[in-house]
């Protein structure tokens, strides 16, 4: 494989994933891994097609030093063959991934992102649409922690690079 393509995945493509999907380019630019990565990110709903990430996920990402310039998009079953690993938000987003036509055979890489997070208590990255600035945060930290971890898997397994 010369090249991973990597697909976060949320409900309307404005908060979650293209928050994943920025802070993993951030630290895709700093890690230096011997294989180029391509991350995107969509949503399974078509709700916000076309919006740019919501106005608190982008102040909350400011905040705290990573800029997102995304704009949504919904997932497409192309986006199943197009993509190595296809990395949801919750559980809801994975079940709708998987029932996508033709998923099943595409089911080996297709994942909740916090399966990556060994610190995670619970296996979902919540919405924090409806919440607060202090949900903002707490996605923002977990995805901060889901964006290491991934990076240290990507390492071992694609690269033969040694831990930094
Ligand atoms: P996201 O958050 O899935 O993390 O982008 C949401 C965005 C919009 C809605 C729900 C969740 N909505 O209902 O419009």
């Amino acid at each position: 494989m010369e090249k991973l393509r990597v697909l976060f995945v949320c409900l309307g493509n404005i908060c979650r994933s293209p928050l994943g999907e920025a802070i993993l380019k951030q630290k895709l630019n700093k890690a230096g891994l011997q294989i180029p990565v391509e991350v995107d990110s969509c949503g399974t709903s078509n709700y916000h097609i076309g919006d740019l990430a919501d106005p608190r996920t982008i102040a909350n990402a400011k905040k705290n030093g990573v800029a997102i310039t995304h704009r949504a998009r919904q997932i497409h079953e192309s986006d199943l063959s197009t993509f190595d690993l296809i990395l949801a938000m919750d559980k809801n987003n994975l079940k709708s991934i998987l029932e996508l036509p033709g998923a099943s055979q595409y089911k080996d890489k297709i994942f909740l992102i916090r399966s990556f997070d060994p610190t995670s208590d619970g296996d979902e990255v919540p919405d924090p649409y409806y919440g607060n600035e202090k949900g903002f945060q707490l996605v923002f930290d977990i995805l901060d922690g889901c964006g290491d971890y991934f990076i240290h898997y990507i390492r071992d397994k694609y690269t033969s690079l040694p831990h930094q």
